[in-house]
């Protein structure tokens, strides 16, 4: 990690009174409750936070306001507390680890709410490759959570979803972004040295 990105991740830390720079590991953290995500998992690490705000800068304002936020692989909640400063419907992050989870609720409740516009933050403890996920638009974030499969189940869960509407991928390290060229409505709208956005239009738009 860069020292410029340590440097803003303290930052950050520090001016929202949380913890969330740290690099850990989820096999060493609790094997036994994550059980099978844990071989397809990559590691903890909080997003570097100019590099959030550059990613949902492509997002247009209108899609913002309408869509739910969905972190996959929420981790200790930065990218959650990020993302309640735009006026989202709602924030919500799915955390497979039991710990991460724990300290995300901690760190949302305790957060001071510097630049919050969205109060409906919704962490939850569950395993983002067969989540339901929330109905309407959809404005998920991937911090490189996962391998290649992890990721197809989860593209198969959000696009099997009930009432499905427009979804935007915002996907920082998409080192397995071939899994997104499988689908022809998935369009890379937007790429950054860092990540790519990525839009499908709503079923039938
Ligand atoms: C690189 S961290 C990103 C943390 C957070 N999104 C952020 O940007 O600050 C990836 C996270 O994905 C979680 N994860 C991995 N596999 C998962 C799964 N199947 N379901 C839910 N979370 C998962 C890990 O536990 C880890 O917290």
């Amino acid at each position: 990690m860069p020292n410029s990105e340590r440097s803003s991740g303290r930052r950050f830390d520090h001016d929202y009174g949380v913890t969330t720079h740290a690099v850990l590991f989820l096999t060493d953290l609790e094997p036994e409750a994550v059980g099978d995500a844990g071989a397809h998992a990559t590691h903890y690490e909080a997003v570097p936070v100019a590099e959030f705000h550059a990613l949902l800068a492509h997002v247009p304002p209108d899609i913002v306001a309408r869509s739910t936020f969905v972190d996959i692989g929420a981790g200790m909640g930065r990218a959650m507390l990020l993302a309640s400063e735009y006026p989202f419907r709602q924030v919500c992050g799915v955390e497979v680890s039991p710990s991460l989870y724990e300290v995300a609720k901690e760190n949302l409740a305790s957060a001071r709410p510097l630049r919050r516009r969205c109060n409906d933050l919704r962490p939850v403890r569950a395993d983002a490759r067969i989540w339901t996920y929330p109905p309407g638009d959809l404005v998920v974030f991937l911090f490189n959570p996962f391998d290649a499969e992890a990721l197809r189940a989860a593209l198969a869960s959000i696009r099997g979803r009930r009432r499905a509407g427009e979804t935007w991928i915002l996907y920082h390290t998409p080192v397995e972004r071939a899994e997104l060229d499988a689908y022809d409505d998935i369009v890379v709208v937007a790429e950054e040295r860092f990540g790519l956005v990525a839009r499908a239009a709503a079923p039938g738009g």
